[in-house]
């Protein structure tokens, strides 16, 4: 097979490959089912490495435009000459909203428990990744203990297991952040690492910015602390730079909380210079960061390093987690912690909870020594792109054309802007009786925002297409409704001075 290298170009040679059969299978010369050539086959006709061909691959792969069979090579796929528009035209309204901290976080976590534990409703509302092969984990669980005998009937370092803490500081070294063992502290889960970090950054006078909408768990946070939070607002390309700047200046705030990759709930992840320029503002203002990177390692495509990875002067702590790669039972996250904050968040861990779990330390440890880690990893992330373009096919098809929704190159979910004036409300109590559980936007918000729904995609095809058929109805029937009772509402103000338009009969559509 003859492809076109270009061995000078900045675009890597596998990049070019891929982009290759991309167009190939795009553009249907070749068609779903037929096999591509060996890797040695295509290794040795383009003079490249077989590592190079097996990186194209790979990334083919993860786009859901091709998969391996066992012992005979690789095939395009079927869904992969499917043929849907991406479609974002995200642009929301771009208010700052100043309050204490707020939020609904315990009201919506329980729901989603709630839907999950019934099982018969499709939850499009939480964070949960998709559930894992049982036989797998029963294996590794089984290794694990073995292997860590002689520690599982001890107390541990509150930082956490030195091999895990190795393991980590590789798995980091992938995602282009190079940092050692000793920066590192193991938590339950990545939300306790935010409760610490905020507890400790956080005395009572200090403003803090976050991103709006921004993870709900953090605004359950502040609001427990009482914190003073500005909330800066999302453009399609992350937090909007130039209000941050003019806040920065104004307020002086101590920290800034951002997830800077697969953000929640929109799914956008900031690009390089983003990243760049938020580092700068933080240095020349003399603000810390706290970059959340819950979502790290479910990318589609490749993302820029962290902003921790640009970070000279220890203003950048990095918090990530297994919840949403492995299991959220498992409770363990980590910190990044580089300079004089390391040993004091030490301190406040122990004081906290001693240590994380050494059992769910070893599973964890077992599963990346294993390789198996980076194998479920390249798994969840076919499924899941193939998940979300069922999904932006579905929305394509079934909401209403007022509706813009994110295209996000990753992790659990994508985030939809509605009308304002939509009964949110309604369409998802409405939603709920038909066994459809949706995440009001209104909890991402500090405090007012503009309607809208995040929408978690890690569901199977078929439960994708049920359930946004059946919000895209609920969402064109009150549409509709709504736009008749405007025009109600209107013409009676018009015709008289009548009072009865300010009654809450019309109110209570909003
Ligand atoms: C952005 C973000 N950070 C942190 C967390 C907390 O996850 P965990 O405590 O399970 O690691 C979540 C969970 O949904 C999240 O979305």
């Amino acid at each position: 097979m003859k492809i076109p290298i270009d061995r000078q170009s900045s675009n890597p040679i596998y990049l070019q490959i891929r982009d290759y059969f991309s167009r190939l299978i795009q553009s249907e010369k070749l068609a779903a089912g037929q096999r591509l050539p060996s890797i040695r086959a295509l290794s040795e006709s383009l003079q490249v490495n077989k590592l190079t061909v097996i990186e194209a691959y790979r990334v083919l792969e993860v786009e859901g435009l091709i998969h391996a069979r066992q012992g005979s090579g690789y095939f395009v796929s079927s869904i992969a000459n499917t043929k849907f528009t991406l479609h974002s035209n995200f642009a929301p309204t771009q208010e700052v909203t100043i309050a204490q901290g707020d939020g609904s976080f315990l009201e919506q976590f329980i729901a989603s428990l709630h839907a999950q534990h019934q099982g018969n409703i499709i939850d499009f509302s939480s964070g949960f990744p998709s559930s894992f092969r049982i036989e797998e984990l029963q294996r590794v669980a089984k290794r694990s203990l073995s292997r860590a005998a002689d520690l599982l009937f001890r107390y541990n370092f509150p930082q956490g297991q030195l091999l895990l803490r190795q393991q980590i500081a590789q798995l980091l070294l992938q995602q282009g952040l190079e940092v050692s063992p000793e920066e590192l502290i193991v938590t339950h889960g990545s939300e306790q690492a935010l409760s610490l970090a905020l507890r400790y950054y956080l005395q009572p006078e200090d403003w803090m910015i976050v991103e709006t909408p921004t993870y709900h768990g953090v605004l359950g946070i502040l609001k427990n602390l009482g914190a003073k939070v500005i909330g800066i607002p999302m453009t399609a390309t992350g937090m909007n730079l130039e209000l941050l700047e003019q806040y920065l200046r104004s307020h002086r705030p101590k920290l800034i909380y951002t997830i800077s990759t697969l953000h929640n709930p929109t799914g956008i992840t900031t690009s390089q210079t983003h990243r760049q320029q938020l580092l700068a503002l933080a240095e020349q203002y003399e603000c810390l960061i706290l970059e959340d990177n819950a979502y790290e390692g479910l990318n589609f495509e490749p993302v820029p390093a962290p902003i921790k990875a640009l970070d000279r002067h220890d203003l950048v702590t990095y918090i990530s987690t297994f919840s949403k790669t492995l299991m959220p039972g498992l409770r363990v996250g980590y910190m990044v912690v580089t300079g004089k904050h390391y040993q004091p968040l030490v301190e406040q861990k122990l004081l906290n909870d001693l240590h994380v779990s050494t059992v769910s330390q070893a599973i964890a440890s077992e599963f990346l020594a294993s390789g198996l880690y980076r194998r479920h990893l390249g798994r969840l992330r076919t499924t899941h792109l193939q998940s979300r373009n069922a999904m932006l096919q579905a929305l394509e098809q079934h909401f209403p054309k007022a509706i813009a929704w994110t295209v996000p190159q990753g992790g659990l979910f994508l985030w939809t802007h509605l009308p304002d004036r939509i009964p949110i409300q309604t369409i998802c109590r409405e939603a709920l009786s038909q066994n459809i559980l949706v995440a009001n936007g209104a909890a991402f918000f500090l405090s007012k925002g503009y309607p809208a729904m995040r929408l978690n995609y890690s569901h199977t095809l078929e439960a994708i297409e049920q359930g946004i058929s059946i919000l895209g109805k609920l969402l064109k029937k009150h549409s509709a409704s709504n736009v008749k009772t405007i025009k109600i509402a209107s013409k009676i103000k018009a015709d008289t001075t009548n009072t009865e338009v300010d009654k809450p009969k019309f109110q209570s559509y909003y």
